[in-house]
């Protein structure tokens, strides 16, 4: 979306493994981030690799095991338009309007698993980027539903946190990584 996006020919040749489910840090509340400037840019590099290594569509710094309010997307919106970014002490609009929309969620740290999650349909997010510059990225569909998916991951909550106790226990055996 931004020319300060990292190309993937800026990054490093390994990408960073992602965290699975069951680490600590997926159930920490990240850390407000506040010193600016290249080391950001470092992290925000290397968490665009890791997403895309394993064909994410977004990505938050938990993830890759860094304790920051930190995330990253590259996703469709609702009408297929990619949105590309990276938002940094991200916080979530209260909606203009206030509708849900059910669809099917997975995680890149739950690999295998996925589950009918309601989200809203519409969302913006305010932050900044590694820079220190505001950041505000509105989205609607998948990319809507990827923002609020990131900025609990921040908050140290799971997709499955938000689903009843028989459907998630369910869910986690099924899941590559389960152990309830
Ligand atoms: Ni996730």
């Amino acid at each position: 979306m931004s020319d300060s996006e990292p190309q993937a020919g800026d990054a490093p040749a390994r990408a960073r493994p992602i965290v699975a489910y069951g680490d600590p840090v997926l159930e920490i509340e990240c850390a407000p981030v506040d010193s600016f400037g290249e080391e950001l840019r470092a992290l925000v590099e290397e968490m665009f690799l890791a997403m895309w290594a394993v064909r994410g569509v977004g990505l938050a710094a938990n993830q890759i095991g860094v304790d920051a309010r930190v995330f990253v997307l590259d996703c469709p919106g609702a009408d297929g338009r990619r949105v590309v970014g990276h938002v940094v002490n991200p916080v979530l609009e209260p909606p203009v309007v206030r509708e849900l929309e059910v669809d099917v969620e997975g995680c890149l740290s739950l690999p295998g698993a996925h589950a009918e999650v309601p989200r809203l349909s519409r969302i913006a997010v305010t932050g900044s980027d590694w820079r220190g510059e505001p950041v505000r990225i509105e989205a609607t569909g998948l990319a809507a539903r990827c923002l609020q998916h990131e900025v609990d991951h921040l908050n140290g909550r799971l997709y499955i946190d938000r689903l009843p106790h028989r459907i998630r226990r369910e869910l986690l055996r099924s899941s590559t990584q389960g152990s309830p």
